[in-house]
């Protein structure tokens, strides 16, 4: 039975993998909806992801969230990665701070030896705010380096959850459920096709940057994700997706 469901789940990899044209796809037993254990196991893989496609003087961006957690907190290097250098994808979103993207890039360099900078700026603001602080020269400083970054690791999650968690006001969820909003990953909120819905403007990676980064890492699992996972990969800008067998048998049956 344990080789049975080793197939299996490579089978499911596979699947995925060619139907979104992407370079990886791993599929962890379980789901992480229910197991604590599961989300572990993503975390770990999406490590040992990270850990391979790493080269001296890469910048890496990661988000925030409770997966992207489970990377930071087993994230391990052979030797340090002094050339290193981690930092926040996007700026505050109002989560807690054992999931901000702030905490868990300096968690990452930490641990292995590397070099981080934060961004201490709210994500969204006013077109005034936003015009005056990205003249800091301090901001934009860490913010060109986020923008160049080679690397970008993020979380998926369920766009209403999302919102929720975030304390987006009536009116935003309002609007953006009337437009289809069912994913969000990198603060971003996206449709079933991979759409998104509602472009705003953010201090941290753009729509675009994220588009021209060489490699894109999504972790994310759990039964209930399943769509919001096909939604994000259907935007097509991702190369490498960790994930685990409940999310994977969601997909995998809409595809
Ligand atoms: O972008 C999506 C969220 O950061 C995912 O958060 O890993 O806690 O579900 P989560």
């Amino acid at each position: 039975p344990f080789y049975k469901s080793l197939t299996g789940l490579s089978q499911l990899e596979e699947k995925i993998r060619s139907h979104f044209g992407l370079k990886q796809v791993i599929v962890v037993a379980g789901d992480a909806d229910s197991s604590a254990q599961t989300k572990k196991e993503l975390g770990k893989a999406g490590s040992q992801v990270l850990g391979r496609v790493l080269r001296p003087n890469d910048v890496v961006a990661v988000t925030g969230g409770s997966t992207i957690a489970q990377v930071a907190n087993q994230l391990t290097a052979p030797q340090p990665l002094k050339t290193n250098l981690f930092v926040p994808a996007r700026g505050g979103l109002g989560e807690s701070l054992d999931y901000q993207a702030n905490t868990l890039a300096s968690t990452m360099a930490k641990r292995t030896g590397a070099n981080y900078r934060l961004l201490h700026v709210p994500d969204h603001l006013g077109e005034e705010a936003f015009a005056s602080i990205m003249q800091e020269p301090n901001i934009r400083e860490v913010v060109d380096v986020i923008r160049s970054a080679r690397i970008v690791v993020h979380g998926i999650g369920e766009a209403a959850v999302m919102a929720r968690r975030r304390k987006l006001d009536r009116r935003e969820i309002d609007a953006m459920t009337q437009d289809g909003a069912l994913a969000e990953a990198f603060g971003f909120y996206f449709d079933k096709n991979g759409s998104v819905v509602h472009k705003m403007q953010t201090v941290g990676l753009r729509l675009e940057d994220i588009v021209n980064t060489e490699v894109v890492i999504g972790i994310a699992g759990g039964k209930s994700k399943g769509e919001a996972i096909a939604a994000i990969m259907r935007f097509g800008h991702d190369d490498v997706l960790v994930t685990d067998e409940a999310a994977a048998q969601q997909i995998v049956a809409m595809i």
